[in-house]
């Protein structure tokens, strides 16, 4: 497998001021040409069209400019996490993340931070599902749920607790911004995966706490977590997986 950690690129701004075109700067790379990472300046003339989602604009890119830019999409509804990517500086969904021509001439867009690039915008997350397989992201139930024919219920005031942890995408924004997680993806499990934690071991038909708070119980896996926050001011759904990183550290001191 090719893979390649992204080098920091130098651009001028001065150089392009004042031009009657919106440029897009997109980083490139190919791991058949064997040459080393590029970026991309596509001088667009769009001024009829006053806003767009970003995710539109590579879609404009990619079939009218250059239709070998790749990227991952799926939903374009903020849904399915599939096109995170950084935008001028910070980790978002580019379906989520629209820019209006009238206040800015540039736009610069990178794959995921810190992450292996397997080509262009697509960076490789075989680690990030490794470590959600994991935390066993399904229900663990001493119940028995009779030929499957039962709800297994649970009243609403616990239904109520899972919010703020239901609506994460796994898309890798927080983690991808994370300083904790760029130097020890490999041991820390990172702000997305700890929440993701979090919501199985509060569902209240859930039995395995013991289990779960175990796997917790490393010097690693959640104490490397140094409360900068970067992962919940990036959470295009607004959640905040540092306060929950924060619940854990509680839980597994007094388990
Ligand atoms: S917590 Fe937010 S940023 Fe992190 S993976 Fe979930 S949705 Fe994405
Ligand atoms: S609060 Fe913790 S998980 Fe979030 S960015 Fe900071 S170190 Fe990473
Ligand atoms: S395309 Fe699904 S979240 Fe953006």
């Amino acid at each position: 497998m090719f893979l390649q950690k992204i080098e920091k690129i130098f651009f001028d701004e001065s150089y392009y001021v004042n031009s009657n075109f919106f440029y897009v700067r997109i980083y490139r790379w190919n791991p058949y040409l064997r040459l080393k990472p590029w970026f991309n300046i596509f001088p667009l003339k769009l001024r009829e069209i006053k806003q767009l989602m970003v995710l539109d604009l590579l879609f404009y890119i990619k079939n009218t400019h250059d239709s070998s830019l790749t990227f991952r999409r799926s939903c374009r509804e903020g849904i399915c996490g599939s096109c995170s990517m950084n935008i001028n500086g910070i980790n978002s969904l580019a379906c989520l993340e629209s820019f209006d021509l009238r206040f800015s001439q540039f736009l610069t867009i990178y794959p995921l931070p810190h992450m292996l690039i397997l080509k262009d915008l697509i960076c490789d997350l075989t680690n990030f599902y490794n470590q959600y397989r994991l935390i066993k992201p399904w229900l663990i139930s001493n119940h028995k749920i009779i030929n499957n024919t039962k709800e297994n219920l649970q009243s609403k005031i616990d239904r109520f607790g899972l919010d703020g942890l239901y609506e994460c995408i796994l898309c890798a924004c927080c983690s991808a911004s994370c300083p904790s997680y760029w130097w020890n993806y490999d041991k820390y499990l990172g702000p997305a995966i700890l929440l993701q934690t979090y919501k199985w071991l509060i569902d209240s038909r859930d039995s395995a706490h013991k289990i779960r708070l175990n796997f917790l119980n490393n010097s690693m896996r959640v104490s490397k977590c140094h409360g900068i926050t970067n992962c919940t001011k990036v959470c295009p759904k607004n959640l905040n997986p540092a306060q929950i990183i924060n619940f854990l550290k509680y839980f597994s001191k007094i388990d």
